[in-house]
């Protein structure tokens, strides 16, 4: 049992279960790096779920693109927009007190260079008031990434499978397979930290590489779909909870469903329903006289 769950204050305060009257902040995730400690980052893409994951514990929430399937309906990350991700990340920020918030760019806001990644990513931080911002890519987003650092805005990378590519892919194939895969994911990881980012993503690549890159970096790895040895894990948090639908029921392998929340809502909304049909809701105790 974690002390976060206990209520007790742990002997060495850690990011999950820690006591902490701020928020957190990157250099409480270099400590933590330093620490060898591991520590979960979930997806959140409105003020109340957020809340729930704050007072559970929860250190780092990314406000991703996937908002585009999570929340939004889209197929992809590609169609959000960045004022969609700004009215979202703010709800996010108002609903928490202790996690650090990290707002995606989404595809399209960065791509063209580092000075309209900074114009995004400054809209993102000023008007939403995020912590830090994520971007995709490795050695082809490394210009972007200097540029915000220096500006004075943390950013997390992200790299292996980058979902904002999903037409280039045709699909999610398990990345840094085979030699040469491998070599150019090194090179990513090692292009996004010497450009200043405080953490990376690593999504779908096999966890004999993401070990290797975790050993060999100075900044956390997040892992999505990579093993074990990263030293962070991150889910979207409608996939960890039970809530997405997945066609033809198949879950992927990566993830770990915590939750039954679809089936549990799903229950709730029928109970609600056959109540007001039957005339059972409201009962005279949720009535005014
Ligand atoms: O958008 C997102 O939720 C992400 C995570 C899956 C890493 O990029």
């Amino acid at each position: 049992m974690t002390s976060a769950m206990t209520g007790q204050k742990p002997a060495t305060p850690g990011l999950y279960g820690g006591t902490s009257s701020r928020r957190i902040t990157v250099r409480d995730i270099a400590a933590a790096k330093r620490r060898g400690e591991k520590w979960p980052m979930l997806t959140a893409y409105d003020a109340m779920t957020a809340s729930v994951f704050d007072e559970a514990g929860i250190p780092v929430m990314l406000v991703g693109d996937s908002m585009g399937n999570a929340h939004l309906g889209y197929e992809s990350t590609v169609p959000v927009t960045l004022e969609q991700m700004t009215m979202l990340a703010g709800a996010v920020v108002r609903g928490t007190r202790r996690a650090l918030i990290v707002g995606d760019l989404p595809f399209g806001s960065y791509q063209e260079g580092a000075v309209q990644a900074l114009r995004s990513a400054t809209h993102l931080v000023k008007e939403a008031g995020v912590g830090a911002v994520k971007l995709e890519g490795g050695e082809r987003s490394a210009d972007q990434i200097r540029l915000l650092v220096e500006s004075g805005i943390p950013v997390m990378a992200h790299v292996g499978l980058t979902p904002q590519s999903v037409h280039a892919y045709g699909g999610h194939p398990v990345q840094g397979r085979g030699e040469e895969a491998a070599q150019q994911l090194l090179r990513d990881a090692k292009a996004v930290q010497d450009a200043g980012a405080f953490a990376v993503v690593l999504e779908l690549v096999t966890a004999e590489l993401a070990a290797e890159v975790t050993r060999g970096l100075h900044i956390p790895t997040v892992g999505i779909g990579s093993g074990v040895e990263c030293d962070a894990q991150v889910l979207v948090w409608t996939d960890m909870a039970g809530m997405t639908e997945w066609p033809g029921g198949r879950v992927p392998r990566f993830v770990k469903q915590y939750g039954r929340l679809r089936e549990a809502l799903g229950e709730a909304a029928r109970a609600f329903a056959d109540d007001v049909v039957g005339g059972a809701y409201p009962a005279d105790e949720h009535s005014f006289h």
